[in-house]
C-alpha cells in the first residue's frame, strides 16, 4: 500500500489568477492535515517550455511562493519547493520519455492548444510536458493530485505511464494516481470570453482577476464581465445554457464555500447589476488579506528562499530513493 500523499504544482509563468486560487491553491490548503502528506511545488521547468524572461521568471517564482504561503500553505505541514531544485523530477522525466508513446503525447489537447498551428516551431519540452508532469507526481509515489479540470487529460496520461511502466517491468512500483477535481470552481472561465478558461497566460488582463489586483481593479473587471441580458436564474431554472451566469455563480459559490444551489436560492431573480457588486465585495473580502500578506512576504525574499531550500531538501529525501529504485528496475 502507498502512503496517502498529495502532490500538485503551479507554473510561475505569470501572476496567480482567481482560477488558480479556486481551482488549485484553495484546495491545496484544504487538503493539508487531512491524513495526507502534502507536497506543493512551483513548476519552473514547466514554465520554460514556452519563452520566459529570466528576471521575470525569478520574480514570478518568488511571488508564487508568497502566494502559496499567504493562501495558507504552512511550510511546516506541507513540503513547499521549487521543481528545478530537485533534479529527480527531470531524471525520472527522462525515463518516462522512454515509456510514453508519441501517439499519446500528440493527443494532448493542451499541446495542440499551446503549440497552435506552428507545431514545428514549438519546443520539444512543450511536447514532452506531460511526461515531466507524470514524473513530478510519481517521483513521490503521490496517490492524489488536486487540479483543475484542464489537467484531467494529463492526469490520465500519468496513470497510463504508471500502468505501462508497471506492465513493461512486471512490477507494481508506481501507484495509479487519483485526480481530485472537486468543488464549484474546477474550471473558472475568462471574464471576457466564456469559451476560454481564465489563465495567467491570457494576453487580456481584463479576462482574469489576479491575486494581486486591488479592490478597484476587481470591482471594475467584475462590472465589465460579459453577461447575458436576463436576471440570475432561480434554483429550479438552473444554469443550463447560461455560461456567463454559471461562471460568476460558480466563482461566488467557491469563494463563499457554498453550494451553487444555495447561491441560486439567494440570488435567483436578481439582475446582474445587483449580483455583480455582491460578487466583487465577496472577492475583495477573500482576496485582499491574501494579497496584502503576499506583499508583506515579498519584502522578505531571504525568508522565502530559506523556506524553499528547506522544502527542496525534504522533497529530495522522498524522491531520491524512489528514483534510485526506478533505475534499478530499469537496469541502469
Ligand atoms: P495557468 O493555466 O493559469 O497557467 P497552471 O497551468 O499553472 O495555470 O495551473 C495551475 C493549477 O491551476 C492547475 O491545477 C490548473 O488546473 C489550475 N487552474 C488553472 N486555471 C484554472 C481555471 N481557470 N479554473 C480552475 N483551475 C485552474
Ligand atoms: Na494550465
Amino acid at each position: 500500500a502507498f502512503t496517502p500523499r498529495v502532490f500538485s504544482g503551479i507554473q510561475p509563468s505569470g501572476g496567480l489568477t482567481l482560477g488558480n486560487y479556486l481551482g488549485a491553491m484553495k484546495r491545496f490548503v484544504e487538503m493539508q492535515g487531512q491524513g495526507f502528506e502534502t507536497i506543493y511545488c512551483m513548476v519552473d521547468l514547466h514554465a520554460i517550455t514556452v519563452w520566459q524572461d529570466p528576471d521575470a521568471l525569478r520574480r514570478q517564482t518568488r511571488e508564487l511562493a508568497a502566494g502559496y504561503i499567504a493562501s495558507g500553505i504552512d511550510p511546516e505541514k506541507s513540503i513547499l519547493f521549487n521543481q528545478s531544485q530537485v533534479a529527480e523530477h527531470a531524471q525520472l522525466a527522462w525515463i518516462f520519455n522512454c515509456v510514453a508513446r508519441m501517439g499519446w503525447m500528440k493527443r494532448m489537447t493542451q499541446w495542440k492548444d499551446k503549440a497552435g498551428k506552428n507545431q514545428e516551431n514549438a519546443s520539444l519540452g512543450l511536447f514532452a510536458y506531460p511526461a515531466l508532469m507524470a514524473a513530478d507526481i510519481l517521483v513521490y509515489h503521490a496517490t492524489h493530485v488536486p487540479v483543475g479540470e484542464d489537467q484531467k487529460q494529463h492526469l490520465e496520461l500519468t496513470r497510463d505511464i504508471a500502468t505501462k511502466f508497471n506492465h513493461d517491468f512486471k512490477t507494481d512500483f508506481f501507484p495509479i494516481t487519483e485526480p481530485v477535481i472537486e468543488g464549484a470552481a474546477t474550471r473558472v472561465m475568462s471574464l471576457r470570453d466564456g469559451s476560454k478558461k481564465m489563465s495567467k497566460s491570457d494576453p487580456s488582463d481584463a479576462s482574469r482577476i489576479n491575486m494581486t489586483d486591488d479592490a478597484d481593479a476587481i470591482a471594475q473587471k467584475i462590472r465589465k464581465a460579459k453577461t447575458d441580458p436576463d436576471a440570475l436564474p432561480s434554483e429550479a431554472d438552473g444554469l443550463e445554457n447560461r455560461p456567463e451566469a454559471r461562471n460568476l455563480v460558480n466563482i461566488f459559490a467557491a469563494l463563499a464555500d457554498q453550494s451553487v444551489d444555495d447561491v441560486l436560492r439567494d440570488v435567483g431573480g436578481k439582475p446582474f447589476s445587483e449580483f455583480k457588486p455582491m460578487l466583487s465585495e465577496l472577492a475583495v473580502a477573500k482576496l485582499s488579506p491574501i494579497s496584502s500578506e503576499m506583499a508583506r512576504l515579498m519584502q522578505q525574499p531571504d525568508e522565502i528562499d530559506a523556506i524553499l531550500r528547506k522544502g527542496s531538501d525534504r522533497a529530495r529525501a522522498i524522491a531520491a530513493p524512489i528514483l534510485k529504485q526506478t533505475y534499478d528496475i530499469v537496469g541502469i
